[in-house]
C-alpha cells in the first residue's frame, strides 16, 4: 500500500475525496443597528454583524470563491408570536434585500435559516402554551408562523429557505405559503435530520436563542435513533423538500452516511457552533494543529457524504484551499 504514497504529487492523484470552497457556506449572524460587529466569546473570529458591516463580510466570502450563507437574525425586540421573523421589515429581509442589491455577492447563495427561537421571548421554535410548570410548543399555529416566515423571506430575495425547527408538517406548509406567493421557483433546504444536540451551545449565545425553560427535546430528535432519522427525510422529501441538510456533523457522520446511501437528493451536513467551538478551545490550548485538523474534520464530513458543508471554518478552509 505505501507505494502509493510516497510523494504529494502520488496522494494528490489518488485521493478519493476532494474539499472545494464552492461547496462551503458561511453562517452569518444579523443585528440591528450599524457598524456593529460584536465579537462571539464561544466563538473565536464570529461575530454579530449589522447589515452594513454583513455586506463587507458577504463580499469577502465572494472573493474567496463561497457556495453561500446561511443568514440567522437578532430581531430588535422579541415578542410570543415571533413577529421579528415574518415582518417584512424583519433583520433578514432587510439584510437579504441589501445583500441581493450587490452584484458583486451574485456568486453566493443566499439561504435563510427559517425558525422562530432568535425571535421568540422564551425562545422555542414555535409558538407555547403554558399550563402551570407543564408547557406545549403546539405545532400547527407554530408551522403557519414558519409557512409566513419563509415568504417573507422569499420575497424579500432569499434564493433558498431552510427549515431548522423540526415541527412536523413544516416543509408542506413552507412549499404550499411559497406557490402561494409566486416563488414556486425557491428551494427548500430542510433540516431533515436534526438532533436534539448540546452541541448547539455556542449559537444560543450567538443567536440569543436559548430556550428560557424546558428543553427541546419534544421537536429535535433523540442522538439515539438512526431509524428515526430516515423516516425524518423521507417525510421531508414527500412534503417538497428539494435538499437536505443534515446536523450536528461530526458526531452523527453515520446518520450522514446512511442518509446518502439511501437518498439521491442533494445533501449538505451542519459542522454546528459546538463542533467549532470545541476545536478552538484546543487550537488555543496548543493542543491541536488548527489548520491540519480543521481541514480533516472538514474532509471527514465530506467523504461520510455531505455534498456541501456550513461551517464556521468556511473562509479558513477557503482560504487553505487557495
Ligand atoms: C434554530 C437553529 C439552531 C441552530 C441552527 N438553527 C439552534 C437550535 O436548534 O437550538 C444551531 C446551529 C449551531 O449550533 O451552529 N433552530
Amino acid at each position: 500500500m505505501r507505494r502509493l504514497r510516497r510523494s504529494e504529487a502520488i496522494r494528490s492523484l489518488v485521493r478519493e475525496t476532494r474539499l472545494h470552497p464552492g461547496a462551503l457556506i458561511y453562517p452569518l449572524f444579523l443585528c440591528p443597528g450599524e457598524g456593529v460587529r460584536k465579537a462571539i466569546g464561544s466563538m473565536p473570529g464570529v461575530f454579530n454583524l449589522s447589515v452594513d458591516e454583513a455586506v463587507k463580510e458577504a463580499e469577502q466570502c465572494a472573493e474567496l470563491g463561497l457556495g453561500g450563507l446561511l443568514l440567522f437574525g437578532l430581531p430588535a425586540e422579541k415578542d410570543e408570536q415571533a413577529t421579528g421573523a415574518w415582518a417584512d421589515g424583519g433583520i433578514v429581509q432587510t439584510a437579504l434585500r441589501e445583500l441581493k442589491k450587490n452584484r458583486r455577492l451574485d456568486s453566493l447563495v443566499m439561504i435563510s435559516d427559517v425558525c422562530v427561537c432568535e425571535y421568540t421571548s422564551h425562545g422555542h421554535c414555535g409558538v407555547v402554551k403554558r399550563d402551570g410548570d407543564h408547557f406545549e410548543v403546539e405545532n400547527d399555529p407554530s408551522i403557519a408562523l414558519l409557512a409566513k416566515t419563509a415568504a417573507s423571506h422569499a420575497r424579500a430575495g432569499a434564493d433558498i429557505v431552510a427549515p431548522s425547527d423540526m415541527l412536523d408538517g413544516r416543509v408542506a406548509a413552507i412549499r404550499e405559503a411559497l406557490d402561494e406567493g409566486g416563488f414556486e421557483q425557491t428551494p427548500i433546504l430542510s433540516y431533515a435530520s436534526k438532533f436534539s444536540s448540546a452541541f448547539y451551545g455556542p449559537f444560543r449565545e450567538a443567536a440569543d436563542s436559548a430556550p428560557q425553560f424546558g428543553d427541546r427535546k419534544s421537536y429535535q430528535m433523540d442522538g439515539a435513533n438512526l431509524r428515526e432519522a430516515m423516516r425524518e427525510i423521507e417525510l421531508d422529501l414527500a412534503e417538497g423538500a428539494d435538499m437536505l441538510l443534515m446536523k450536528p456533523a461530526m458526531p452523527y457522520l453515520d446518520v450522514l452516511h446512511e442518509a446518502r446511501q439511501r437518498f439521491e437528493v442533494p445533501m449538505g451536513a451542519y459542522q454546528v457552533s459546538g463542533e467549532y467551538s470545541m476545536l478552538h478551545a484546543a487550537f488555543e490550548r496548543g493542543w491541536l494543529e488548527p489548520e491540519r485538523t480543521m481541514m480533516e474534520s472538514l474532509l471527514s464530513i465530506r467523504r461520510a457524504g455531505a455534498d456541501f458543508i456550513v461551517t464556521y471554518f468556511a473562509k479558513d478552509a477557503a482560504r487553505v484551499l487557495g
